[in-house]
């Protein structure tokens, strides 16, 4: 028993966000946990050490994300407790894992860089068969005056990139703009052109873009996949942050933001942006430009509502809960297209 119990904690820990407490994953970006070949010790642990990227078969759907591995972070013991837990809960099994062959296994894998998708983990077991080739990460699809935008500029254009870096990754109090849906990108890039949402140094570059080149850039920044850059830095409470986003406080009138912003934050369609691995510094002024009417513009003017019942605790509470969360995966997969 104590196992399980130990393996629950640190599930909670390291996993639930992208798999969700009850392992049933997020529909096209992060697999369920009850598939029985991926429920072997031999394969847990292999994932868990290593972490995957690239295309995998996982029951009937093919997934094409990418998971950290956890070599770095978690002992044997915390390996096979949790390794334990999920197989137990969901992959229907009695026996444990071992954590002498977790230590076995993290010899062999060191210094090993993630499993290039699934095809490559049939290594560890062929029952994991059949699972898509990988191809590597093809490289983005942009025409040449798209990626001149983005590194050089063009008059009051200023280059994208001298403010949201090489990666789309933003720097606070810069926005993170990888993996924002195009729809919404360009929707703001829209706003900020017409007057409609207003700041210093990005209303100027907007109204120097033309509409296509707007649209342009919002698909590419779309299917940027880069990791987080965001750190907490505001000394807010994230347990806090976590029940709102989560649950929301009724007795405040207050929605669960992952209502709409999808779950673990990763977005919630076209026009509701991923608030996961965003930099605290903007996304708590972002939620006092709506609480004082300073942005407005959203569909069916809900976030002002939303904004205005936050307390400051509450959005430095939220900023840095979301900064902590792994960023969502590119709304089109960085191996197609
Ligand atoms: C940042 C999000 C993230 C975290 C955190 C994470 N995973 Fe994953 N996991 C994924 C994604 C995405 C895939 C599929 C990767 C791909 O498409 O190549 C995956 C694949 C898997 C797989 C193989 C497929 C399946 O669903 O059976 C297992 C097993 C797994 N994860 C277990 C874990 C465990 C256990 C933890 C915690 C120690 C964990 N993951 C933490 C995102 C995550
Ligand atoms: C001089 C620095 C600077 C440059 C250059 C710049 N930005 Fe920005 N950008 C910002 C700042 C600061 C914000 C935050 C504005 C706010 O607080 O409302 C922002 C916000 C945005 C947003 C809104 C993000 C969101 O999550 O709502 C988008 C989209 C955007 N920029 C795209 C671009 C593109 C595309 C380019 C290149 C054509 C560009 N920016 C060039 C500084 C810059
Ligand atoms: C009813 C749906 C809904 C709920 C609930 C909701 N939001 Fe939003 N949110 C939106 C929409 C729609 C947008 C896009 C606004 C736009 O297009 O200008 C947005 C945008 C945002 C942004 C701006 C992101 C960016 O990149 O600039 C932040 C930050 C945000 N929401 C935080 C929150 C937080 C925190 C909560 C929970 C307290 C929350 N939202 C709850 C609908 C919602």
């Amino acid at each position: 028993m104590e196992k399980i119990s130990g393996g629950e904690a640190v599930f909670a820990a390291a996993c639930s966000t992208c798999h969700q407490p009850n392992g049933v994953g997020v529909r096209g970006a992060v697999p369920p946990l009850n598939d029985p070949a991926f429920m072997e010790p031999a394969v847990l642990t292999a994932v868990i050490l290593r972490g995957v990227e690239g295309p995998i078969r996982v029951g009937r759907e093919t997934f094409d994300g990418a998971m950290p591995g956890f070599a770095g972070q978690l002992t044997d013991q915390d390996i096979a407790n949790v390794a334990s837990y999920v197989r137990r809960t969901w992959g229907g099994a009695d026996a444990g894992v071992d954590p002498g062959a977790v230590a076995r296994a993290r010899a062999q894998a060191a210094g090993a860089g993630p499993w290039r998708g699934g095809r490559d983990l049939t290594r560890v077991s062929p029952a994991l068969l059949p699972q898509p080739a990988w191809s590597g990460p093809a490289p983005l699809p942009v025409d040449g005056a798209v990626l001149a935008l983005i590194n050089e500029g063009r008059g009051e254009a200023l280059a994208c990139s001298s403010c949201h870096g090489p990666q789309g990754q933003g720097g606070d109090p810069i926005p993170r703009l990888a993996g924002l849906p195009a729809d919404y990108i360009a929707a703001q890039l829209d706003a900020f052109a017409a007057g409609r949402r207003r700041n210093d140094q990005m209303s100027g570059v907007a109204r120097a873009l033309g509409p296509t080149e707007r649209r342009a850039l919002a698909d590419y920044y779309s299917r940027l996949a880069a990791p987080s850059t965001a750190t907490p830095s505001l000394d807010g409470d994230r347990a806090l942050g976590e029940r709102l986003a989560l649950r929301g406080d009724w007795s405040r009138d207050i929605p669960a933001c992952f209502a709409c912003h999808g779950p673990s934050g990763f977005g919630g369609g076209p026009r509701l942006p991923a608030l996961a691995a965003q930099h605290p510094g903007y996304t708590a002024a972002q939620l006092s430009a709506w609480a004082s009417g300073q942005r407005t513009g959203d569909p069916g003017g809900l976030m002002g509502e939303v904004a205005g019942r936050l307390s400051e605790q509450d959005r430095r509470a939220i900023a840095d809960y979301l900064a902590g969360l792994p960023s969502s995966p590119a709304t089109v997969p960085r191996n197609r297209r």
